[in-house]
């Protein structure tokens, strides 16, 4: 009987295509291994021989008295594009490394204001602004909060407890700044600056705690309360969304954890910089701490936030910190020595920006849209043979396992490089593995098997990405690197497979 064709293009059973796929990888001289020890792997060896990643401290540098900080992943993940050619304008790259909200119109939203009137404002505008910020801002701030999450509450939050602070990055290291001799808890994998931000204070110990698969990537507050009481934490940071995991605390876990910072005297640090990117639920809602504090200034609730990611305005660099009205001094004291405060014309026009009517559309816009392409980028994924155990809940970043994949590409590091190949940026999961003393072999991080892909600006851009990675016509002749990424994707596998014959 002579099969159809048809019948031939029906799949090959598994094991038989597994088997012709490790011999291919053999073929390539690509071990079939996990590496026992990052020395075996070039990319591993390539990020420690980058400046400043060795882990030894020892190391002079060029400048005398200088010991210069560690670049964050991402930019590492760039340099190494830049050095295969990325740049700006250079068409055929999808970069899913440098996460980005959206910073054009999006359908629904409110246009951005494109002028301000200095005049309005009178000379001052050209002064300093206090280093809390300007008062009809943090006014405009408060009345956010309560609008937003504390309808029902009697103690609201006030401008004394809001401190603007020039950006996300500048409101951490302010915050760090003021934290006294104490032990720090964090949960990782967590957004990867806040590896050098922890390094650069000194004065208090960070703790780490890892975040697991199979507990959707969160902590609850019950855990919290206890690594609190056992390690003898005084503070405890979250990015909660979380930055890379997509995933986060939410409703009456987050009311209980507010309650764990009250009864603990343990002061909780939320960055809440993603609290609009949420992708599940009724439209147009947030998700905030603030909503559970009692007493402003007594609770322990210290929130960070700003028009970076929320309010699509990355580079006004105006952001806040909402807690105590006691914690918002020292901030400010903190902001006289360390940055001398956000610029005083962008803080007046953050003003706009604060504005219900344009709050309310702007935030069921991005939903909208974000949620539009979380969904694309889910489902291309999983077409792949890269489907998502915990797809992401909120932010624009997705946490991808690695470990279905062949080795060595199990390896986060490794399936990036490989990735730069087909001009795609994706950022190693160690990267968020946040290690501030650097000492450990970075393979064995529970990161090390992950991958952060962030949903870029534009749609076509998503297209590129999935197309690059997926859709490579089985007719073009396959280079060696497009060979070394098809036979690491299961489904360009099938495509290799396909047009071997
Ligand atoms: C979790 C998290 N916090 C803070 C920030 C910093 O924001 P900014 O760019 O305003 O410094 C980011 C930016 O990526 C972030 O992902």
């Amino acid at each position: 009987m002579t099969s159809s064709p048809l019948a031939e293009k029906v799949p090959k059973p598994l094991k038989e295509l597994t088997q012709s796929f490790t011999e291919s990888v053999k073929a390539t001289g690509i071990p079939d291994a996990i590496f026992s020890h990052e020395h075996e792997s070039e990319a591993h060896k390539m990020w420690r021989s980058h400046a400043n990643h060795s882990g030894d401290s020892s190391q002079p540098h060029p400048v005398p008295g200088i010991q210069s900080s560690q670049a964050t992943g991402v930019i590492y993940i760039t340099n190494r594009a830049q050095a295969a050619g990325f740049g700006p304008g250079v068409e055929g790259w999808a970069n899913c490394g440098q996460g980005a909200p959206e910073t054009g119109l999006i359908p629904g939203a409110a246009p951005k204001p494109s002028t301000l009137d200095f005049g309005e404002y009178g000379d001052d505008i050209h002064e300093y602004a206090p280093t809390a910020g300007f008062k009809p801002l943090r006014e405009a701030i408060a009345d956010y909060y309560n609008r937003e999450f504390r309808q029902d509450k009697s103690m609201k939050y006030g401008p004394e407890n809001v401190c603007v602070v020039p950006g996300g990055r500048g409101g951490l290291s302010r915050i760090a700044a003021v934290l006294g001799d104490i032990n720090l808890g964090f949960s990782v994998p967590v957004y990867s600056a806040y590896e050098q931000m922890l390094s650069a204070f000194s004065r208090f110990v960070p703790i780490p705690t890892q975040t697991e698969a199979k507990n959707g990537y969160t902590l609850t507050a019950e855990e919290i309360r206890k690594e609190i009481l056992g390690r003898g934490l005084s503070a405890f940071l979250l990015s909660n969304p979380n930055n890379p995991t997509g995933r986060q605390i939410h409703g009456q876990e987050l009311a209980d954890l507010v309650k764990v910072g009250r009864d603990t005297e343990c002061s909780m640090i939320l960055d809440e910089f993603y609290s609009w990117y949420q992708h599940t639920g009724e439209l147009g809602k947030a998700v905030s701490a603030a909503r559970y504090v009692e007493d402003p200034n007594e609770d322990p609730i210290i929130l960070i936030d700003g028009l970076t990611k929320n309010w699509r305005c990355p580079g006004w660099r105006v952001c806040w910190v909402v807690g105590p009205s006691e914690l918002v001094s020292a901030l400010s004291a903190a902001g006289s020595f360390l940055d001398g405060g956000a610029s005083h014309p962008m803080q007046c026009l953050a003003i706009e920006m604060l504005k219900p009517e344009r709050v309310e559309a702007d935030r069921l816009a991005l939903q909208r849209h974000f949620r539009m392409k979380r969904n694309h980028v889910l489902e291309r994924l999983e077409k792949m043979g890269l489907s998502i155990a915990n797809p992401p809940d909120s932010t624009f970043y997705i946490w991808v396992d690695l470990k279905s994949l062949p080795a060595p590409l199990t390896s986060g590091m490794v399936f990036a490089e490989e990735a730069l190949k087909e001009k795609v940026i994706v950022v190693p999961g160690i990267f968020f593995d946040v290690n501030p003393s650097r000492r450990r072999n970075i393979l064995h991080s529970p990161c090390e098997s992950y991958s952060e892909l962030a949903l870029v600006p534009r749609k076509s851009c998503i297209c590129v990405t999935c197309s690059t990675m997926t859709d490579r016509s089985p007719s073009l002749p396959l280079r060696q690197s497009d060979f070394r990424l098809a036979l690491h994707s299961k489904s360009l596998t099938w495509v290799w497979m396909a047009s071997k014959g």
